[in-house]
């Protein structure tokens, strides 16, 4: 049977990815702030109550996950933050969060997730199409570009220090229809968790240490 971990999966892609592992047949651990394990539950998983942007509740996972020898491990929380088309210079208070959750709470939970999995397992970010510095042609969100660039520099050196042990890869999941994506995205949350799922299973060693968009395609970083 798989094992699969999905951290922040109270709603959106991270909640489909327990609903859909689940009707799988997989053995699903996930986390979740707050009142909402309760929904992550009733679809069969376990959850465990983890706010990434905090050190004591993130330093809980490792203890969590010894043993468990998972087939794969998804960082899914995320922030947008602060809807800006320039260059307007975020709040301290909105930089701290975003940055929090994006990247130091990866920077927190995944060497715990890497260490949960079983040798050959996955490592994955949910990463974003606008951390592409080699693509970009908009400045909206910038602070957001920063943050999930940021989580593609961690995904890489992830990836180096797992080499041989883990595969590892930044996804891009689409424009979703969630509360993040909004209403007006091209992609239901389901066809965009059933294409990443493809993705996953297809994975092999060339693609370790990549950047994937929601058909395996290739991002530039
Ligand atoms: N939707 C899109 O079009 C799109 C496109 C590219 C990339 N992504 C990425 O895909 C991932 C999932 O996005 P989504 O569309 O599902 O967004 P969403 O519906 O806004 O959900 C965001 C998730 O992140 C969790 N989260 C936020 N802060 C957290 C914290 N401090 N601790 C634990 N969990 C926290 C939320 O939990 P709470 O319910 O507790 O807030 C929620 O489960 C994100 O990383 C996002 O950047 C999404």
């Amino acid at each position: 049977m798989q094992k699969v971990l999905v951290i922040g999966a109270s709603r959106g892609i991270g909640l489909e990815f327990v609903r859909q592992y689940r009707e799988a047949g997989a053995q699903v651990w996930a986390t979740a702030r707050g009142e909402h394990c309760a929904a992550v539950q009733a679809l069969g998983a376990t959850c465990w109550e983890l706010d990434v942007a905090d050190a004591t509740s993130a330093s809980s996972l490792s203890w969590r996950l010894d043993g468990l020898n998972l087939d794969a491990a998804i960082y899914c929380a995320g922030l947008y933050g602060p809807d800006t088309a320039g260059l307007e210079p975020p709040t301290q208070a909105d930089f701290d969060t975003v940055m929090h959750v994006n990247v130091l709470g990866a920077m927190r939970l995944l060497p715990a997730m890497a260490e949960g999995l079983k040798p050959g397992g996955t490592l994955a970010v949910l990463s974003s199409v606008m951390a592409s510095i080699g693509g970009r042609s908009s400045t909206s969100g910038w602070l957001y570009r920063a943050s999930k660039a940021a989580l593609n520099s961690v995904l890489k050196d992830a990836a180096l220090a797992l080499q041989g042990r883990a595969l590892c890869v930044a996804l891009h999941p689409g424009w979703v229809r969630t509360d993040m994506g909004g209403p007006a995205a091209s992609l239901s949350v389901q066809d965009s968790v059933a294409a990443q799922r493809r993705v996953l299973a297809g994975l092999t060693a060339q693609d370790h240490g990549g950047f994937l968009g929601p058909q395996g395609e290739a991002i530039p970083w």
